[in-house]
C-alpha cells in the first residue's frame, strides 16, 4: 500500500500522498489540498517546497553529496571533461568515444555568431557590466534563429537550438568582456577545446601570439564542471518557470542568466573576493570582519559562506580550494587574498555562530582565487558560473519540456486592504 500523511485542519482529516524519491528522499504531495480543503501552503523563499520531480541531480545537504546523474562530483571533476559532462546532464548518459567526438564536433560548428550581434555588443557602453551584456546577447538569439521561439518544435530543432547555446556561449561570453574593456572582439578558434578557446578569445590580442596555457585551461575545465548543476536553485528554479509558460529556450536561459547575478547567488564570487580585498585593504584583520558578520545591526554577511541546502560541507568548495592551492603552486603564484580566505574559514569553522548555524564555505569562497590567479578579471567571475551553469539549465529546461510540466505559478495569502470604495479625486 502506498504511504499516505494525514493533515488535520478544522476537524477534519485530510489524506496527502507521500511521494519517495530514488535516494529515498520523502514529499508529501499537496497539489490537491487546496480542491479539498481551500488551504493552501505557505513557504516563502521556498525553503522547503519541491516544484518538481528531477532525475538530473542529486543533493545530499546534510552529508555533502552532490551527484550528476548518479556520478559523483568528485568522480566527474577529476576524470570527466566540461563537454562530456554537460551531455551527461543534457542527455542523461555519459557519450561512448564516438559519440563523444561526433558532439564536440556539432558543438565546435556552431561557434561562430552572427556579425549583426557586434552591433548589438556596439550599442553597450563599454565598461557594461558583461553579465548584462551575456543575458541581453542570449536573449538575441530569438532574432537571429526565429525557429527557437518556439519550443514544441520537433526534438531535432530543439536539440538544434541547444547546441548553438553551448557553442555560442562561450563567444558571447569572450566578447561581453572585450566590449567591457573597449577591445576588438576575437573570433573563435575551431581547432582548440572548449575552454582553450574560449580563453583565447578572451586573451589574445590583435599582432601578439597567445599560447593557452593547459594548467589554465584544466583548471577552467574543473571549475565549470563543478558549477555544472545544483537541482532546483534560484537560477535554474527561474530557469524552469520561465520556460513553463512555452518562452522560448533561449528567453528562458537569459532569464536564468539574470537570476544567476545576484550576490546572494552567483554574484557571491565576485563579492567574495572584493570582500577578501576589502579585508586586506584594511589590514587583514579576519576577526573584526567576523564580528561584523555577526552583528544583527551590520548588513554585511561573509560572503561565500553558507547555503541554502548543504549543511554540513560544501563538496565542491572542498574541491576547489584543493584546486586554489594546485593551480597557485603550479602557476608559481603567492595571493596573499587566498591566506586572507584560510584564515577566515579557520575562524569561521570554530565560531558558535557560525557553528550553530552550519555555515560553511560554500563553491564561491575559493573559485574567486583561481579564476584571479588564471587571469580572469572579477567582472567576469558570474559570467564564468553561468557558463559552467548552461548545461545544467538546459537539462532542467528539456526534463521541464518533456514532462510536459504545467505553467510554474505559486500562490499567495492576500494581506492588503478589503474591499473599498472608489472615491473620486477631489473627495480623497
Ligand atoms: N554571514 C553571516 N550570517 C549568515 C550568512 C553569512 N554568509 N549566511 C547566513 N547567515 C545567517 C543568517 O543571518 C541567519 O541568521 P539568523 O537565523 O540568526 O537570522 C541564518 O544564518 C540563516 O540564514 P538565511 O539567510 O535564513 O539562510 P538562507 O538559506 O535563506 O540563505 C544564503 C542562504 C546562501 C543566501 C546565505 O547563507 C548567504 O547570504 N550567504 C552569503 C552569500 C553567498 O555566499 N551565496 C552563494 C551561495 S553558493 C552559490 C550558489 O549556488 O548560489
Amino acid at each position: 500500500m502506498s504511504e499516505k500523511a494525514e493533515l488535520k485542519i478544522d476537524g477534519k482529516i485530510i489524506e496527502l500522498p507521500v511521494i519517495t524519491g530514488s535516494e529515498n528522499e520523502k514529499a508529501i504531495d499537496i497539489s490537491a489540498l487546496r480542491a479539498s480543503s481551500g488551504y493552501i501552503t505557505l513557504d516563502p523563499g521556498f525553503k522547503n517546497t519541491g516544484s518538481t520531480s528531477s532525475g538530473i541531480t542529486f543533493l545530499d545537504g546534510e552529508k555533502g553529496i552532490l551527484r550528476y546523474r548518479g556520478y559523483s562530483i568528485e568522480e566527474l571533476a577529476e576524470k570527466a571533461t566540461f563537454l562530456e559532462v554537460s551531455y551527461l546532464l543534457i542527455y542523461g548518459e555519459l557519450p561512448n568515444k564516438a559519440t563523444l567526438e561526433s558532439y564536440r564536433k556539432e558543438i565546435t560548428h556552431h561557434t561562430l555568431i552572427h556579425e549583426d550581434i557586434k552591433n548589438i555588443l556596439e550599442g553597450f557602453p563599454s565598461n557594461s557590466h558583461p553579465m548584462g551584456v551575456l543575458s541581453s546577447l542570449v536573449s538575441s538569439l530569438t532574432a537571429f534563429y526565429p525557429e527557437s521561439l518556439d519550443p514544441n518544435r520537433s526534438a531535432a530543432e530543439v536539440d538544434l537550438s541547444i547546441k548553438r547555446l553551448i557553442a555560442k556561449m562561450p563567444t558571447m561570453a569572450a566578447w561581453a568582456y572585450k566590449n567591457e574593456i573597449g577591445h576588438p572582439a576575437n573570433y573563435p578558434d575551431n581547432k582548440l577545446d572548449y575552454c582553450s578557446n574560449f580563453l583565447k578569445m578572451m586573451f589574445a590580442v590583435p599582432s601578439e601570439e597567445y599560447e593557452v596555457d593547459p594548467v589554465i585551461a584544466n583548471a577552467l575545465d574543473k571549475l565549470l564542471i563543478l558549477h555544472a548543476d545544483h537541482e532546483q536553485n534560484c537560477s535554474t528554479a527561474t530557469v524552469r518557470v520561465v520556460g513553463s509558460s512555452h518562452a522560448s529556450l533561449y528567453a528562458s536561459i537569459a532569464a536564468g542568466i539574470s537570476a544567476l547575478w545576484g550576490p546572494l547567488h552567483g554574484g557571491a564570487n565576485q563579492a567574495v573576493i572584493e570582500m577578501l580585498e576589502a579585508i586586506k585593504a584594511d589590514g587583514g584583520d579576519v576577526n573584526k570582519y567576523m564580528a561584523k558578520a555577526k552583528d544583527k545591526n551590520d548588513p554585511f554577511r561573509l560572503m561565500g559562506f553558507g547555503h541554502r541546502v548543504y549543511k554540513n560541507f560544501d563538496p565542491r568548495a572542498k574541491i576547489i580550494k584543493k584546486a586554489a592551492d594546485d593551480v597557485l603552486e603550479k602557476l608559481g603564484i603567492n595571493d596573499p587574498v587566498l591566506e586572507i580566505a584560510k584564515g577566515l574559514e579557520e575562524v569561521a569553522l570554530k565560531d558558535p555562530y557560525f557553528v550553530e548555524r552550519k555555515l560553511y564555505p560554500n563553491v564561491d569562497f575559493y573559485s574567486g582565487i583561481i579564476y584571479r590567479a588564471i587571469g580572469i578579471p572579477t567582472s567576469m567571475f558570474t559570467v564564468m558560473f553561468a557558463l559552467g551553469r548552461l548545461p545544467g539549465w538546459i537539462a532542467q529546461w528539456k526534463e521541464m519540456r518533456e514532462n510536459k510540466e504545467p505553467i510554474g505559478r505559486p500562490r499567495q495569502v492576500y494581506t492588503g486592504n478589503n474591499h473599498r470604495p472608489f472615491q473620486e479625486v477631489d473627495n480623497r
